[in-house]
């Protein structure tokens, strides 16, 4: 059986929290593709081509802390680079079509890695809200970071992940969103099960 699931949006909207909750309710493996492109970004900081770098990925690259702001944007620029993109989307596609059931969650899931995923959510929330949250998960990670740093990283990663030419960030047509900014974890995540309940019929 193969089952789908695409989530797709903004950073720090809560994409990764529903993701695992859909995937942990349904027995379903979960998938996030912002790794890839921040496994790639990391090497690009220690000088390494991008291209070669997400030719070669394995999944040692994609250990260590790859959840640091100086890797979240070297990600965002990575992924500009439409030879970046060609080289991850074998994987991500074999993983979604895997037995089971799959969640993946990133900017281009529902519109270009599944565009027939049999549920597509656009998880988002305000600039405000999400660099809100960033700022307390850094912080509780002991990253030395101002509230207004984080919101000029979050919006800046908004722009550049929305207006690249190649797989911009944007809603597939047939996407249920779901605005978080106003949801507690509980509501939101309970709001993507039943989507997902829905369809599985
Ligand atoms: O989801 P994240 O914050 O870990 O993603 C890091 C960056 O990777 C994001 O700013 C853009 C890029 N990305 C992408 O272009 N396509 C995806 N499917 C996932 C992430």
């Amino acid at each position: 059986m193969t089952f789908i699931v695409a989530i797709d949006g903004p950073a720090a909207a809560g994409k990764g929290t529903i993701s695992k909750a859909v995937a942990a309710h349904f027995g379903f493996a979960h998938l996030d593709t912002g790794l890839l492109y921040r496994a790639v970004g990391a090497k690009t900081l220690s000088d390494i081509d991008p291209i070669e770098a997400a030719k070669t990925l394995t999944p040692a690259d994609m250990q260590g802390d790859l959840r640091t702001p100086e890797v979240a944007q070297a990600a965002s620029k990575v992924a500009v680079i439409s030879e970046v993109r060609a080289a991850l989307v074998d994987f991500q596609r074999n993983f979604a079509a895997r037995n089971g059931g799959a969640v993946l969650d990133g900017r281009d899931i529902g519109t270009v890695i599944c565009p027939d995923a049999d549920v597509k959510l656009f998880v988002t929330a305000s600039a405000e809200v999400r660099a809100e949250r960033r700022f307390l998960e850094l912080s509780a990670k002991e990253h030395d970071v101002t509230r207004d740093q984080v919101l000029a990283d979050v919006i800046a990663r908004d722009k550049r992940d929305s207006e690249r030419k190649e797989a911009p960030l944007k809603p597939a047509g047939d996407a249920v969103t779901i605005d978080t900014s106003e949801l507690s974890i509980e509501d939101a995540v309970a709001a993507a099960l039943s989507v997902v309940d829905q369809a599985r019929g």
